[in-house]
């Protein structure tokens, strides 16, 4: 019915619905790139859909990728789409709950966190948090084979490996403490339900916020210590913020610092533990492509297998290829959002996307598209070896404040997003990665036991749907 209540032709195609609060929300909430493609080939790239009172036009195609990730500030708010979800997680006066600008300056000091000499040094330190977790995890152990559950191993040892590098050692000691339940239940308060009823009285999210509170003092208090100990400034993100300094010369306030952390611990952890699960999965059901990355850490690290370096990672072309490959199938965020701000004229349409909707991009949509990607569900690293980088090409590069980002979001791959809201985590995320997997080829060759699992679509990002399990076997 609301389809014939539609008329006005400036509007965007509104998806048939039943029921007028709920929308569309179970049929997206179940699987959202059968929803879009579905939605794509009865009403075309733009529409709009209803998701508990909540108006979403999406914008498919690489066109809808531009229009979001390139919009201007006055037209698109990431922060009124996002921060009633993220600030009672990461907390006051960072991301989401400071005007753009202010964003724009914390991403410049995190990425100066991020940098080449302290990734030489963390490729070691996540070795040797790998050899501890597998020693000792439950499936794993050390024995000369047996049939690994990665859902309940892989992100307990991402948590380990980020915080050692990204939040230094205290941090990381913690979650032998009590940190754990702590994150758990911070996270907790990091779901969809949170994203779509923010009001709601959940209980959980007074364990959310108590979390909050105390994983924000254990900063605190590292804070305080190390500047009444009057240490020489290591180069640990918190050394990096604490050392940072506003344009206007004013340094970090501590909260904001503890705060940035909790983001950082929390947007690395989630994207980095469902890649490693869907490469280990992916790879398990071609094991011949195992093979292949073994003989390429003999090329790159001699057939005695020297010690991973990060100088190296460069020439460990087949690892950067699997990555990208499991990034294009599985993208941990598959819908991007921003609020309307003014009505909006899509160009070379006669729609006019109005103020007070919800607009959304989903680039994995156009990484799955058979127009861009041959065979496009197949999983085929070797895809890559024959196309440029596809977002860092040729393309018009632009600085918000925090060095250059591609601008162009044009390519059809954009797992990292594009713009002013870019990912400042992929170089970190990359070299996490490349460890992770070089590390599992040269210890062990394994199988998918039960075939390339499903998607979960109902946390946060797109997690492989348990159980998740490979059979391993270790290497003489
Ligand atoms: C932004 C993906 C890892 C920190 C983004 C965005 C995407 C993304 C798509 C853009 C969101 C938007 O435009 O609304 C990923 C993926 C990762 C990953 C796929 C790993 C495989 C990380 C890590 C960190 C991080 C490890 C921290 C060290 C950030 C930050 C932003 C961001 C600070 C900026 C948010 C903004 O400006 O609005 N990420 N990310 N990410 N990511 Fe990542």
């Amino acid at each position: 019915a609301n389809q014939i209540f539609n008329r006005d032709p400036k509007r965007p195609p509104v998806v048939f619905h039943w029921f007028p609060f709920i929308g569309s929300a179970v049929t997206y909430g179940i699987d959202p790139y059968v929803f879009f493609r579905q939605c794509r080939a009865k009403y075309g790239d733009v529409f709009t859909f209803v998701l508990m009172g909540r108006k979403i036009t999406a914008y498919l195609g690489v066109k809808g990728n531009d229009f979001l990730f390139n919009g201007k500030l006055a037209d698109l708010s990431a922060e009124e789409a996002y921060s009633h979800l993220t600030t009672p997680v990461f907390g006051k006066d960072v991301v989401y709950d400071v005007p753009n600008h202010v964003l724009m300056e914390h991403k410049k000091f995190i990425k100066s966190g991020l940098g080449f000499d302290q990734f030489r040094a963390y490729v070691p330190l996540i070795v040797n948090e790998m050899h501890d977790f597998l020693a000792k995890a439950p499936t794993w152990g050390p024995g000369k084979s047996g049939v690994a559950d990665l859902l309940a191993t892989m992100p307990v040892m991402t948590i380990y490996t980020a915080s050692r590098t990204l939040q230094g050692e205290e941090v990381r000691a913690g979650f032998n403490a009590g940190f754990a339940d702590l994150y758990h239940d911070l996270d907790q308060g990091f779901t969809p339900i949170n994203f779509i009823f923010p009001w709601l009285p959940l209980p959980r999210n007074k364990r959310r916020d108590r979390a909050h509170n105390i994983m924000a003092e254990t900063y605190l208090n590292i804070i305080k210590k190390r500047r009444a100990a009057h240490e020489n400034p290591g180069t640990d993100m918190i050394w990096t913020l604490m050392g940072s300094r506003y344009r206007d010369g004013r340094p970090l306030k501590d909260h904001e610092i503890a705060n940035m952390m909790i983001a950082l611990l929390m947007a690395g952890q989630h994207t980095s533990a469902a890649t490693i699960m869907w490469i280990l999965s992916l790879l398990g059901s071609k094991p011949e492509v195992i093979e292949m990355l073994y003989e390429e850490q003999k090329r790159v690290f001699g057939k005695e297998l020297r010690p991973l370096d990060f100088d190296s990672y460069k020439d460990l072309h087949l690892v950067n290829y699997v990555i990208r490959e499991a990034l294009r199938l599985h993208p941990p965020i598959h819908s991007i959002m921003r609020k309307v701000k003014r009505n909006l004229a899509v160009p070379g349409t006669k729609i006019v996307i109005p103020a007070g909707h919800h607009l959304l991009a989903a680039p994995g949509v156009t990484a799955t598209d058979e127009e861009f990607f041959a065979h496009a569900k197949d999983f085929d690293p070797e895809r890559w070896n024959s196309r440029v980088n596809e977002d860092e090409g040729d393309v018009e590069r632009v600085d918000y404040g925090y060095g250059l980002v591609t601008k162009g979001a044009a390519s059809p791959f954009l797992p990292f997003g594009a713009g002013r809201h870019r990912c400042i985590g992929e170089q970190f995320a990359t070299m996490h990665l490349c460890t992770l997997v070089s590390t599992f080829v040269r210890e062990y060759k394994w199988t998918t036991v039960g075939g390339v699992p499903k998607v979960d679509y109902s946390s946060m990002v797109a997690l492989p749907l348990g159980p998740v399990k490979i059979a391993w076997e270790r290497r003489e």
